[in-house]
């Protein structure tokens, strides 16, 4: 955490320390969750809770199944927004950008970081153990529970994606006013190389 007062009453020109101050600094083992939405094959929106892995300053990255449904759409349009809503501070964070794979280093260690519950649902958590009843389900988590004592690997399902932002949306909450927006978009020029502006937007 930065400590940056917000609203800013000059914001900084780009959105990346603002951020960091918001958002669990790496190392903090802090994993809170957010919405990611994508666009379904369909057309139509998709969306479902995620646990953000990392902000590393510049991405978000979030890790899954590489069955998923969202790991299909995001091969037909690496584009998404995470929404994280923080209603203890009355803050929410919308962060929209292009998605790209994590490296095979940032996945392992977002899967060590992650709780043994989560590493053994990262293993079982598939379309054929959801077709059984609740105890054969619990049978077959507790026998490779027992078969696999020490620490586990990533299985090889086990996906890392960044999301690389080109609009940031940060709002906060006022109990005794009105709730506002600071809005960042990237403007992409021709050489590919992008300009941050802002806007304070009604909240
Ligand atoms: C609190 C919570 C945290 C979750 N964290 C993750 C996660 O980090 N990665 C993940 O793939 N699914 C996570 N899920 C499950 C997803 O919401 C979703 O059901 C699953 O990823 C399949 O989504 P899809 O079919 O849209 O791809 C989480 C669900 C909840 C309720």
């Amino acid at each position: 955490m930065t400590g940056l007062p917000y609203p800013p009453s000059v914001p900084p020109d780009e959105p990346f320390g603002l951020l960091a101050d918001w958002l669990p600094a790496p190392g903090s083992g802090e994993t809170p969750v957010m919405t990611l939405s994508t666009t379904g094959v369909d057309g139509y929106p998709d969306a479902r809770t995620v646990l953000l892995s990392l902000f590393d300053g510049a991405r978000v990255h979030f890790h899954t199944d590489s069955r998923s449904r969202k790991v299909v759409e995001l091969g037909v349009a690496p584009r998404a927004t995470v929404t994280l809503l923080q209603p203890e501070v009355a803050r929410q964070v919308v962060v929209t950008g292009d998605v790209a794979p994590a490296t095979p280093a940032e996945a392992l260690a977002a899967f060590r970081n992650r709780s043994r519950y989560l590493q053994l649902l990262a293993w079982l958590n598939d379309v054929g153990t959801a077709q059984l009843g609740p105890a054969e389900r619990r049978a077959r988590w507790a026998a490779f529970d027992a078969a696999h004592p020490g620490p586990l690997d990533p299985p090889p399902t086990w996906r890392g994606f960044t999301v690389t932002p080109v609009r940031v949306v940060l709002w906060e909450g006022d109990e005794q006013g009105p709730s506002t927006r600071l809005a960042y978009e990237l403007e992409r020029g021709r050489k590919g190389r992008g300009r941050w502006t802002w806007e304070r937007w009604a909240g």
